[in-house]
Parts: C-alpha cells; sequence; structure tokens
C-alpha cells in the first residue's frame, strides 16, 4: 500500500509527495482522464466513458486534497464541479514508484529455473483434485496448476482417463481450446501421417517453440499421454527466459541482436501456407522478457547483408547452445494417464527419441486467455471489476 504525505498543485498539473520521499507530477489532461469516477468509468467494464477529445488542454483542477490518511489524493474540476478521487496504488503503479505495472500479473512472479538455478520437480498434481474442485465450487487443483504454470512455466498432471473426451474435459478447464490448423484437440504419434510434421515421428526432437510461423503463437500447449509401449521419449523442457536472461547479462550484444532481429518461420503442407516473423527474443516497452521464439526446424529463409548475417548466426548459437546443455533441461518421463502444460511463450520443448508405441492428444489455448486466468485468480494488481 502506498501513501501520500504532501500534494501540491501547479499551472500544469499535480504534484505528490510519497512515503518513501520520491514524488511524481501528473498532468490536469491525464488527470481528468484518468477520473475513477462513474461519469468517466464504466464501474462494470471498466471501459472509458470520459470523452478524452473533448477536454480541455488547458484544464486545470482546483481544491487538491488528500483522503483517507494519503491513500486517496482527490482533485475538483471547476467546469463541472466533479470530484475526482484516485487511488494511491494506482498512481504508484503509474508514476513506477511501485514495484511492477498496474494489470501486470506482479501478484505471482516467474521463478527462472536453469543448470544454474535447477528446479526439482514437483510432485503432479492428481487429476481429482481438479475435477473435486469443480464440483464444489473451489479451485485448488487448478489453482496450483495455474500457480505452476506461471512461477514455472508447466505444470504436471497424473490420474487422467486415457480418453480423448476426458482430456477434453481436462484442457478445457485451462480455458476454450484453440482452432488451429492441427484441429481443437489433435493427436501425436509417429503412426500419424496428416501432417509432414517433425513432431510426428520417433526420432529426438531438438528444443523448441512451437508455431513460429504463426503470429500469435499458442500461450499453452497441453499434452496427454494416452499410451506408451516401448522405451524413451522423455519430455524435456528448457526455460527459455532464464537462457535469455542468461545472455542478456553475458552477452549484451548478441542479446539486442536477438531482441531486434525478427526472424521468420513457415509451416507449408498440401493445403497450408503459413508465415509469420518476430525476432527470437521479444520485449515489452520496459524491456522485460514477453516471449521467446525458437525453432530452427520451422525457420524460412531471410538475409539481412553479410554482416547483420554474421551477427545473427552468432547470437543465434549462443542462443541454441545453451538451449541444447543438458544441465539446463528437465526430462519428463510422461506415462498414460499423465498430462503436461507449459506456457509456449515461455519454455521450449522437446522429445528423447524413443521406441515403442506411444499416442498422446494436445491442444493449445492462447497466451491472452491463460493471462486472464491469472488476473481471475488474483495474482494482478489490477483493478476488480465490480
Ligand atoms: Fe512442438
Amino acid at each position: 500500500m502506498q501513501a501520500i504525505t504532501a500534494i501540491a498543485s501547479d499551472d500544469e498539473g499535480l504534484a505528490l509527495r510519497w512515503q518513501n520521499g520520491t514524488e511524481s507530477h501528473f498532468s490536469w489532461l491525464w488527470l481528468r482522464d484518468h477520473d475513477q469516477g462513474p461519469e468517466s468509468l464504466d464501474p462494470s467494464t471498466l471501459q472509458r466513458r470520459v470523452d478524452t477529445f473533448a477536454l480541455d488542454e488547458t484544464l486545470r483542477g482546483s481544491d487538491c486534497a488528500i483522503l483517507e490518511e494519503g491513500r486517496a489524493p482527490a482533485v475538483t474540476w471547476p467546469e463541472n464541479g466533479l470530484c475526482s478521487r484516485y487511488s494511491a496504488d494506482f498512481l504508484a503503479a503509474m508514476a513506477g514508484i511501485a514495484a511492477g505495472d498496474w494489470d501486470t500479473l506482479a501478484g505471482m512472479p516467474q521463478r527462472i529455473w536453469s543448470g544454474r538455478s535447477p528446479l526439482k520437480l514437483q510432485d503432479p498434481v492428481p487429476y481429482d483434485d481438479i475435477l473435486s474442485g469443480a464440483a464444489s465450487g473451489g479451485q485448488e487443483g487448478l489453482r496450483a496448476c495455474f500457480e505452476r504454470l506461471q512461477r514455472d512455466g508447466f505444470a504436471v498432471i497424473e490420474g487422467v482417463q486415457t480418453d480423448e473426451a476426458t482430456a477434453r474435459e481436462l484442457f478445457n478447464r485451462f480455458g476454450y481450446i484453440r482452432e488451429t490448423i492441427f484441429g481443437g484437440v489433435w493427436g501425436v504419434s509417429a503412426d500419424i501421417t496428416d501432417y509432414e510434421d517433425s513432431a510426428y515421428s520417433t526420432e529426438y526432437l531438438e528444443p523448441h517453440t512451437d508455431a513460429t510461423y504463426s503470429h500469435d503463437a499458442p500461450g499453452l500447449q497441453c499434452f496427454l499421454c494416452l499410451e506408451f509401449d516401448g522405451k524413451g521419449g522423455e519430455s524435456i523442457l528448457v526455460d527459455g527466459f532464464a537462457i535469455a536472461e542468461q545472455m542478456r547479462a553475458e552477452e549484451p550484444e548478441l542479446f539486442r541482436v536477438l531482441s531486434e532481429v525478427p526472424v521468420p518461420g513457415r509451416y507449408i503442407d498440401t493445403r497450408q501456407h503459413l508465415r509469420a516473423e518476430r525476432p527470437a527474443i521479444r520485449l515489452d516497452g520496459q524491456g522485460r522478457l514477453l516471449q521467446v521464439s525458437f525453432n530452427n526446424y520451422d525457420r524460412a529463409p531471410f538475409w539481412l547483408g553479410a554482416d547483420r548475417m554474421k551477427a545473427f548466426y552468432r547470437a543465434y548459437k549462443s542462443f541454441h547452445d545453451r538451449i541444447v546443455e543438458r544441465d539446463n533441461w528437465l526430462t519428463v518421463p510422461l506415462r498414460p494417464g499423465m498430462a503436461l502444460i507449459f506456457d509456449n511463450w515461455r519454455l521450449l520443448h522437446g522429445r528423447m527419441a524413443y521406441s515403442g508405441k506411444r499416442t498422446f492428444c494436445g491442444c493449445y489455448h492462447n497466451h491472452e486467455d491463460f493471462e486472464s486466468a491469472l488476473r481471475n485468480l488474483g495474482w494482478s494488481k489490477g483493478p476488480v471489476k465490480s
């Protein structure tokens, strides 16, 4: 909770002094545009009602005060007598005083892991805990999965019946299933010959992210092991955010190349020709990691000129070297009835070679829906809608 100890107005706006001694300044126009009252902001949808473009850019407030022991600065607008009351937490987040931004998932931080800070595989979440939670109105099993997904990038579930109807029921708990060129719930087995993709084989699959050829790569990827009678085939997970942060710290120039150069991906078969591009490391406006994309199988041709291409290959190789470093791997031996769900914007996944018969089914969810679920579980700093 942030508190304001002093408030002062000038021609340009409002100056606030915070409890920790720092100061912030907000312009009158911004303050009027961000009035939190029902005349300006729909209390149910949080959609803006104020007509931003009808506001006079020379407007200024009056009667500035701090209410609720520093938690609620207030301003009156002379043109209509409206009194705007703001949450100090909201203004602190906007000013960068508080850790994390408004609307972000600051309440459930990520724990990045690699060979340098290894993660011990937790006991799987029992599927019964997900089912029983739904029946009683509680969501403990599901909540545990989302907590692991956000913190570690993945969750493992056990005790799932090995049929497609149950798989669909499980997958639906995490959000609506995304339709793709592979369908909604799809199968993975070396017996499937419908798709000309490396996933449908028995060979070792190098860690990668899925759908570098999609403008909006799936956020969550789910697998349920339906059948396995053979050897090998462990799922490989790599924390791409840990790899990216290692590069940012140790090879900042190569990190910069990977965050700037758009890398195209493509998927081509007899019916589809998809292509999209984005940097291997995608950052938000504040330089924080948003997404990693790496799939050398699906990389499409591009040419940047000799010097830039040389820099790209060097950076891409360093990224790859860290990805295939086994110390950075977590291997998960999935057996029938076990499900693996992971964040495809953060983790890379692969598979060891196997022999015998192995059948999985799986699906995708959008990343924005995953984020929405996390906010609804109360892990964001954002406002709660009435
Ligand atoms: Fe994949």
